[in-house]
């Protein structure tokens, strides 16, 4: 397991729901749950790769058959306990404990730009997801402003006690992500995130935060999804 991504994390757990329901943070979980909530069916069991406080996964457990989580950090998970998330545990989704063919929806939101080893995280999710399932995950995408503006940013310039940057954080191109999920995958998809939050603190600001908003959630499935500093690909197997 990542023992930087183990400690970053359990120690962000104190604070990492704090303004997490209004603004900026409440504009991408919703975009990432509604998307989610596009390819769940009733029938379907589903798995959170990296579910931390359980935020999505409490939005998403009433939709669906099953629904699991699994996280690395202790500390997030214990902060999703009172959700009443009865299939969580801990454990890395580079080595999923779980039986091959498991699932039908497998996604992930936030996490993916954290894990170094991605080729076997992907084969892992190859593995247990079933014949026709859907895959619904999250990369940093190197096509975006936000990728522009970190490149620009002084590495230690950041005011802030949690900052990504602090673990291994990986911006990927939509061709490098290509690459990634092979012959036997095809991106059906994309959704964007960000596309014109160059930066977060935009929606502190009145008016501007409206408009921000406004245009993030009515474009993010538009050609300029492409350009979000996240970019959500929804996979599936070739037939
Ligand atoms: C920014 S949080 C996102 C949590 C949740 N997906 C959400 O959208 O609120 C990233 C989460 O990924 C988890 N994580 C990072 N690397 C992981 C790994 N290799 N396996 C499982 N979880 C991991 C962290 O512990 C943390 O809870």
């Amino acid at each position: 397991m990542d023992k930087k991504n183990i400690k970053y994390y359990d120690a962000f757990s104190e604070s990492y729901e704090v303004e997490r329901h209004k603004g900026y943070h409440k504009m991408l979980d919703d975009l990432e749950t509604q998307i989610v909530y596009k390819y769940l069916k009733e029938s379907s069991n589903v798995l959170e790769l990296g579910c931390g406080t359980g935020l999505i996964l409490q939005r998403v457990k009433d939709r669906c058959k099953n629904s699991f989580g699994i996280d690395i950090s202790l500390g997030m998970l214990k902060k999703a306990k009172p959700k009443k998330l009865n299939k969580i545990l801990q454990g890395d989704l580079t080595a999923l404990p779980y039986k091959d063919d498991t699932f039908d929806l497998l996604y992930s939101f936030k996490v993916l730009a954290h894990v170094k080893e991605m080729k076997k995280a992907f084969s892992e999710f190859d593995r247990v997801l079933s014949k026709d399932g859907v895959m619904i995950l999250e990369f940093y995408n190197k096509s975006s402003i936000r990728y522009l503006v970190k490149m620009l940013k002084s590495p230690t310039n950041t005011s802030k006690e949690f900052d990504d940057e602090a673990i291994l954080t990986r911006y990927d191109s939509k061709n490098e992500l290509k690459k990634l999920i092979g012959n036997d995958f095809h991106i059906e998809a994309i959704r964007g995130v960000r596309i014109f939050t160059v930066v977060a603190q935009l929606y502190k600001i009145p008016i501007i935060s409206n408009i921000i908003d406004f245009l993030e959630r009515k474009l993010c499935d538009s050609f300029l999804g492409n350009f979000g500093g996240f970019l959500i690909l929804i996979i599936k197997r070739k037939n």
